[in-house]
């Protein structure tokens, strides 16, 4: 009987023994964490995040977190280095701490024009692959101390124009576009000289002789993450975070800015909100040029006739 009884648990070690060798590997999380916001998050499921990011993401993403995985050699857009623990598409005002809805969304659909493709995967899944993602930068996202941004919240959004009123949001928001913005300051004019003199004349009183030689081009721009970035021409580029030519999402990227980079969060220098969704239906109407390349051209030769 003694001996019956040292041996199970000589035997209940050698199964803890090697269900630790085998079954989990050292690194793996036994404790739970609490992230940004007061979320807790245990560690099942930051395991199991573990595992769908091995299989999914660290081709790209890297064994560290670190945007070096063997995939991402040669991509024109880098994978994003999460240990910098920067998220450049939130919804929230660039620099805070974006909440998981706005993480989910970038799984859903991808980010266009770059590697990052939509994923199939539950809701649990992403749940799990986000929250273990937050591990590679903890300094930014465990600790109850940590506060997450206020959320932009697309189900309170009040469109003051509507597709009733597409036509005058657009010479709106072309006019904040070029005067009152100066968003061709990074990204490019799309308006001639002679429109660009009317326009200013009207807004500000002083009219504009010449245009600067860099008004029709990019202007690329240093970011936090590490790698220069191109601020998109809307006739040209697909946007990252915008799916097809929704207003909506053009309207919560110009609230919120993009994170790491110099694209600023409008809601924070332009106080009428009306603006911020003219400029909207502006960007929305520039997009339009992608796709017809011919159109696109004739627009172009004849602002710069
Ligand atoms: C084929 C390469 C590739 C794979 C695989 C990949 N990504 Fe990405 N991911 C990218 C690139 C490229 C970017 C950066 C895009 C940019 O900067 O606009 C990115 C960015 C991100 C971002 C940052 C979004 C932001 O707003 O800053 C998150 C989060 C992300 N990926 C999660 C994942 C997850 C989760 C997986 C696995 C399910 C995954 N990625 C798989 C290429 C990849
Ligand atoms: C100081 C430089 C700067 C100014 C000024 C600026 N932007 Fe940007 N913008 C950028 C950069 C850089 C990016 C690209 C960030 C990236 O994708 O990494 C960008 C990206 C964008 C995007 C694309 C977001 C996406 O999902 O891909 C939109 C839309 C945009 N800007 C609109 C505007 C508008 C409208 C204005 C003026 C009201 C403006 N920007 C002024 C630097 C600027």
């Amino acid at each position: 009987m003694k001996k019956l009884f040292g041996f199970s648990i000589n035997l209940a070690a050698f199964v803890a023994i090697t269900s630790m060798l085998v079954g989990c590997e050292p690194s793996d999380f036994r404790e739970g964490v609490v992230m940004a916001g007061g979320k807790y998050v245990p560690a099942h499921t930051l395991n199991k995040g573990k595992q769908i990011y091995q299989e999914y993401c660290m081709a790209c993403h890297g064994v560290n977190g670190d945007g070096n995985g063997v995939a991402a050699k040669g991509l024109e857009v880098p994978p994003r280095n999460f240990t910098l623990g920067i998220i450049k598409f939130g919804d929230v005002i660039s620099g805070e701490l974006p909440h998981d809805e706005a993480i989910y969304k970038t799984l859903e659909h991808g980010l266009n024009g770059t590697a990052m493709l939509p994923w199939d995967l539950k809701k649990d899944q992403m749940e799990a692959v986000w929250q273990y993602i937050k591990t590679f930068a903890p300094d930014t996202w465990i600790g109850k101390d940590k506060q997450l941004g206020k959320q932009f919240d697309s189900s309170t959004f009040k469109d003051p124009y509507t597709v009733a009123r597409r036509k005058q949001a657009i010479e709106t928001g072309r006019k904040v576009y070029h005067v009152e913005a100066a968003c061709q300051a990074c990204h490019m004019g799309y308006v001639s000289l002679g429109e660009f003199d009317q326009m200013s004349r009207e807004l500000t009183g002083d009219g504009v002789e010449e245009l600067d030689e860099t008004f029709f081009q990019l202007k690329t721009q240093v970011s936090e993450h590490g790698y220069g970035v191109r601020p998109p021409d809307f006739t040209y580029h697909k946007l990252r975070s915008v799916r097809g030519n929704n207003v909506e999402d053009i309207y919560l990227r110009l609230l919120a800015g993009v994170g790491g980079t110099t694209m600023p969060a409008w809601s924070e220098t332009i106080e009428e909100d009306y603006k911020i969704w003219a400029l909207a239906y502006y960007v929305q109407s520039l997009m339009e040029y992608r796709k017809s390349p011919k159109k696109r051209a004739e627009f172009f030769s004849n602002l710069k006739k």
